[in-house]
């Protein structure tokens, strides 16, 4: 458990938190100090020598990422990955399964609205299948159905968002990939929002695939992201479309060899002050603990579900068996955009999910948007307090 005085020192160590109430960790965390210093450092290196000349500096701390994301993830350093966005990381995945007509696709309500799309996409080009399993009444994919749709279609790939960016619902994603490793089936888990939110062990979760970004619960900067690639889509020769010179040798003027690792599925261009900054964020998670802080997560948030769903006019409208650190709201009398907008003048950051973002889970629950309040680990019980009496304010005004 973290105490008191540890939660001090990250607040010290955050320079943002002096100017903000930030409860938007879904949206983008506020950075610790280090973090800062490992990106600007590099930053003035490319400012005073050169970018390449920069880069050929930093070889072994680069390394270090890789290392790093090998201990966050529970893999090797061959397994990862740098992207751009989790998005990217998930199209290079998602692009590098063969697909044929008819093959079948199996994922869940709660998706992640930019993969649906790309199902969606396959579906126009490929003529795959796309079938989502059914949820429990209580919220969350329903194991079960995800088995009998499995040993019935056989399908090319499951995939499933853990944290939906929508609700603050967990996503069964181990029960899932032992069904999956006992089919030998592609699995593709979307960890973007639970990665630096709880620990992700990816020989558990038995996936073929893992995206992420940096910037949301782990801390670090935007425009970074990771790929975890398994062993088994190595060996298989799985390639996203394209690879480039980084990715791949052009060994003969028709033949091209792939690399081994999963450095495959990056491009050549990467920005190395942007991978130092994702690996001390990582480091810094490391070494704060992932089960302390996911202790501390799930805290905050059923405090911000209990207290803010007091008011009335408010209604929660997180389901699932197991919650996590995003919690989301119904409110009356308000609209989203003027609601978000008086919060900032009271210098607190929330953020707006609309119904486009969740058209399925929306629609069951009546909403058209909802209120998303995602708390980190070095909020305070008091910054809650103070969002909610602001909020029963607003109502009542
Ligand atoms: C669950 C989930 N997956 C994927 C993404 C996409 O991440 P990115 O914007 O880094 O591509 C998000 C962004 O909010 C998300 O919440």
């Amino acid at each position: 458990m973290l105490t008191t005085e540890q939660i001090q020192r990250f607040r010290a160590e955050t320079p943002g938190v002096k100017n903000r109430i930030h409860l938007n960790n879904a949206g983008a965390a506020l950075m610790p100090q280090l973090v800062i210093d490992a990106i600007q450092k590099h930053l003035q290196l490319e400012i005073e020598i050169g970018g390449y000349e920069a880069e050929a500096l930093v070889q072994k701390e680069v390394e270090g990422f890789y290392q790093a994301m090998a201990l966050f993830l529970n893999c090797s350093a061959d397994n990862i990955a740098y992207a751009g966005n989790a998005t990217d990381a998930y199209n290079r995945a998602l692009s590098a399964i063969p697909f044929a007509e008819d093959d079948v696709i199996i994922t869940t309500n709660n998706d992640y609205v930019s993969n649906q799309i790309a199902f969606l996409e396959l579906q126009k080009r490929y003529g795959i299948q796309l079938i989502r399993a059914q949820d429990r009444p209580e919220g969350g994919v329903d194991v079960d159905s995800m088995r009998a749709l499995i040993k019935k279609h056989s399908p090319k790939l499951v995939a499933v968002t853990h944290v939906p960016t929508n609700s603050g619902l967990v996503q069964p994603i181990i029960e899932i990939g032992n069904i999956c490793a006992e089919e030998d089936i592609f699995y593709l888990v979307d960890a973007c929002q639970s990665a630096g939110q709880m620990p992700l062990d990816v020989q558990q979760i038995k996936c073929d695939f893992l995206s992420a970004t940096f910037r949301k619960f782990l801390r670090g900067p935007r425009g970074a992201g990771f790929l975890y690639v398994s062993n088994k889509a190595l060996d298989l020769e799985l390639e996203p479309l394209f690879v480039d010179l980084h990715s791949a040798t052009w060994i003969e003027p028709d033949i091209y060899e792939l690399r081994q690792d999963a450095r495959r599925f990056e491009v050549w261009e990467r920005p190395f002050a942007l991978m130092l900054g994702s690996k001390a964020c990582v480091e810094y998670a490391l070494e704060i603990g992932l089960p302390n802080i996911e202790q501390r997560v799930k805290m905050l948030a059923d405090l911000c579900r209990n207290k803010i769903s007091a008011i009335s006019g408010i209604r929660n409208l997180d389901k699932g068996v197991e919650r996590c650190g995003i919690t989301t709201y119904a409110v009356e009398k308000w609209q989203p955009d003027a609601l978000k907008n008086k919060l900032q003048e009271h210098k607190i950051n929330t953020s707006i999910t609309r119904s486009a973002g969740a058209i399925i889970d929306f629609a069951e629950k009546g909403v058209d948007w909802a209120l998303r309040v995602s708390p980190h680990y070095y909020n305070t019980e008091e910054e809650i307090d103070i969002l909610t009496n602001i909020l029963s304010d607003l109502i009542r005004s």
